[in-house]
């Protein structure tokens, strides 16, 4: 890591003219509802909608906002709202794509590198990535959310995560304004997971990311259902566009567009078990879909399990807002006037009837708040 720039955002340092910007930015009483995918109906004390850095360092500093907790929202896609925040909410939305230039960086004539402003809608992005002839990201089409939140949660589908292109970052410390960098090892990445969701991690605003993107291109279709697609589309050397508007098709067909029902993609990560724990699971269910790991565990997966306890399309009564949708049970989707609580209450009972039959507790992969 390596610090960029530093200027702390604290109130006593706040000039006239950061306290006049963040005046325009602060909202009081924001309703939230169109800031979460799961569409929440819930309102938090304050709110503000940043651009820049310079706007993101005059809303921290705010003493208006001295003490609150902070949270941070990309596109909202990966939060469960539980009720109203006594906090200010951040909306971050950085804009700007570019190629890196050779000369910013070592170019050892191999690689491409794309950057972004953390406010990019991710989708956008990587077709933007594709027009540039830089391909790499079209595994990860259509996923919600922005360039900024990716590299928190390290998204991934269809065999490819961010980790595996990933370059740098750019995060501001919330405490002093400090702008550092961040490398692949700093991130510590897994699945599903980086530095950022880890205690402590909040304390980043990701401001820009850095893709670094092959320039030998090689399809990765290894993935079932996007062979499958592949193949009924006669496509024997798919192009990184047929690859991308693969992925969207595989995506449209079992995924839920959060423009249409609220939903935060998969409510729940695959669990992960020892060889042991999976030997003795796999004699009693013959089904188990189960992939092996490079350290010798099994990574389950949870949709399955939730579709063997009968929960595919079901709600925890027949009205119920909450409900599983019908066609992935690893999403968990608000119907219409679901609140976060009535999806916690049924993800809750999700967890314990997989529990109950497989001996494996589910993890949420959202942040709740
Ligand atoms: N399955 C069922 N019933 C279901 C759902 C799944 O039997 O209701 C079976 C499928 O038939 C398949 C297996 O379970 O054999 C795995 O399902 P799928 O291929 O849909 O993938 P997943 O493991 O459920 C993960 C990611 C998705 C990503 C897909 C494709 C996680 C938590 N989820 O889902 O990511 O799109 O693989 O790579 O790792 C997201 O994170 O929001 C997300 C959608």
């Amino acid at each position: 890591m390596s610090v960029d720039a530093s200027s702390p955002p604290d109130a006593s340092r706040a000039g006239d003219a950061d306290r006049a910007f963040a005046q325009d930015l602060l909202q009081p009483d924001i309703p939230l509802k169109d800031w979460n995918t799961f569409g929440f109906d819930v309102r938090a004390r304050f709110g503000a909608t940043v651009d820049s850095a310079e706007a993101l360092r005059a809303v921290l500093r705010d003493t208006r906002v001295a003490g609150l907790p902070v949270h941070v929202l990309g596109g909202g896609s990966n939060i469960v709202l539980t009720g109203d925040l006594d906090a200010l909410v951040l909306r971050i939305a950085l804009r700007g794509r570019s190629i890196v230039s050779a000369s910013d960086v070592v170019d050892d004539g191999r690689r491409v590198r794309v950057q972004a402003g953390a406010g990019e809608p991710w989708h956008a992005f990587v077709d933007w990535t594709l027009a540039q002839g830089c391909p790499g990201l079209e595994n990860l089409a259509l996923i919600p959310g922005t360039v900024g939140a990716a590299p928190v949660q390290n998204i991934g589908a269809y065999g490819v995560e961010i980790a595996d292109f990933f370059d740098t970052l750019t995060a501001m410390d919330r405490q002093t304004g400090d702008i550092r960098r961040f490398d692949c090892a700093d991130c510590r990445f897994g699945y599903r997971d980086s530095v950022f969701k880890q205690p402590g991690g909040e304390r980043w605003i990701i401001l820009s990311v850095t893709f670094s993107l092959p320039k030998q291109w090689a399809p990765r279709r290894a993935y079932a259902d996007l062979d499958k697609v592949l193949q009924a589309r006669q496509c024997t050397a798919p192009t990184p566009r047929d690859i991308f508007d693969a992925v969207v098709a595989v995506r449209q067909a079992k995924l839920p567009d959060p423009a249409v029902i609220g939903n935060a993609g998969s409510f729940f990560k695959n669990p992960v078990i020892d060889a042991a724990q999976w030997a003795s699971l796999q004699a009693r269910e013959p089904g188990l879909i189960a992939y092996p790991q490079t350290d010798g565990r099994y990574k389950l997966a949870a949709g399955w399990l939730i579709d063997q306890c009968g929960w595919k399309g079901r709600g925890i009564a027949a009205g119920s807002a909450a409900r599983v949708h019908d066609r992935q049970a690893l999403v968990l989707t608000n119907t219409g006037g679901a609140t976060g609580h009535d999806v916690m209450q049924l993800a809750a009972c999700i967890v314990d009837d997989v529990a109950a039959r497989f001996g494996v507790r589910l993890e949420a992969e959202p942040l709740v708040l």
